[in-house]
């Protein structure tokens, strides 16, 4: 099965079509267009602009897709089903991919597969490279029961998945999410958005001795997560410093890495006993802050010293933060189109 995946959330237009091999999927063509510079300059995102950025992008994204896919931009017949984001994410932007696609579905008189952003995120899990399908080596695929924590610059939560489309909540974010925690302290050392990849690179130099911030709800009986008191102690600390209003190198690599080590080892403590809590066969990462390599290794170390023998996956680097693939994958999962006329855009879908 052939499926076009629309992801246009926030500020990344985003499609893909992919082939589902029933243990996997592979990618027929990606194509991301990303009003992200834009956001850089002022520092977030101004949900207006992404709205007009993304009904600037929806077309020409279209187009490349399919044209990479099949060499024509328009061989729609190719296509066995359209995908689409419909929350959560910021109403102007969803409502760009939603309409599309629900006029593609309409116009086509094809199925269309509402999906939420956050399972899509997951998804991207069993999607392989091109190199895997052919036999050269295979990554990991996911085994059930599974436990995915979904890691994103809206979301921290921690999901129990028994097999498709059976998925339980286990815990989320009280506050603030772990990306969001990242591109607001990040913001306080002057990085641009996002910052978690530059805290990442920041912190390999840093000083992990030099601070120490809180691990919120860390010891607490709970899967929630919060990390606004986080935000609150890097602030604290940063206004108390001499020069505050000019850090050293130095001290933002010192703060970058801080501010790492205890999301991070949130993070990694929470799911691991989540996951032996649950006997789970996978442990699967995503989200955009599951790019982040030093989290990937620090849950190898801490799951082999702790004999938790779950496979630990996450997705290609490409794939962790939004695209229209894992959209695609997630619907391959679980099929259930919906009368187009029946899909609107929920900017505050959950679980
Ligand atoms: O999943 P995503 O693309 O968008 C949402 O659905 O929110 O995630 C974006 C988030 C941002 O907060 C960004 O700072 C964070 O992912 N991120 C990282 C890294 N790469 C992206 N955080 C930490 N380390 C990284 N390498
Ligand atoms: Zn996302």
């Amino acid at each position: 099965m052939t499926i076009l995946g629309i992801e246009t959330s926030c500020d990344e237009t985003a499609a893909a079509i992919i082939e589902g091999k029933k243990k996997f999927v592979t990618l027929k063509s990606n194509v991301l267009a990303t009003s992200l510079a834009l956001h850089a300059k002022t520092g977030g995102i101004i949900p207006e602009q992404a709205a007009r950025e993304q009904a600037k992008y929806i077309l020409p994204v279209l187009k490349e897709t399919l044209n990479k896919a099949f060499g024509t931009p328009d061989n729609f017949d190719a296509i066995d089903a359209i995908a689409v984001t419909y929350g959560p994410g910021l109403i102007g932007s969803l409502l760009i991919g939603v309409e599309t696609a629900k006029t593609l579905a309409y116009v086509l008189n094809k199925p269309i597969i509402p999906v939420n952003h956050m399972i899509g995120h997951i998804y991207a899990n069993w999607i392989v490279s091109a190199d895997s399908a052919a036999g050269a080596s295979f990554e990991k695929l996911p085994v059930f029961p599974a436990l995915a924590l979904v890691v994103s610059g809206g979301h921290t939560d921690l999901l129990l998945i028994k097999k498709h489309g059976d998925i339980r909540l286990l815990g989320g974010t009280r506050d603030d999410a772990a990306g969001e925690a990242f591109d607001k302290i990040g913001r306080m050392l002057g990085l641009a958005y996002p910052a978690g990849p530059e805290i990442e690179r920041l912190a390999k130099r840093g000083n992990p001795e030099r601070f120490r911030f809180p691990r919120p709800l860390l010891s607490e009986n709970t899967y929630e997560f919060s990390f606004s008191g986080l935000k609150t102690a890097v602030l604290r600390q940063v206004t108390t410093l001499p020069d505050s209003a000019s850090l050293s190198q130095e001290i933002k690599a010192d703060i970058a890495r801080a501010t790492q080590d205890a999301i991070i080892d949130v993070l990694v403590k929470k799911t691991l006993r989540a996951a032996k809590e649950h006997t789970v066969a996978s442990i699967l990462l995503s989200g955009g802050v599951s790019a982040n390599q030093t989290l990937r290794d620090t849950f190898h170390k801490a799951a082999a010293n702790t004999g938790i023998t779950a496979e630990i996956i996450a997705p290609q680097k490409s794939l962790c933060t939004d695209n229209g693939a894992m959209i695609a994958s997630a619907a391959y999962y679980n099929f259930s189109p919906a009368p187009w006329n029946e899909i609107t855009a929920d900017p505050e879908l959950y679980f």
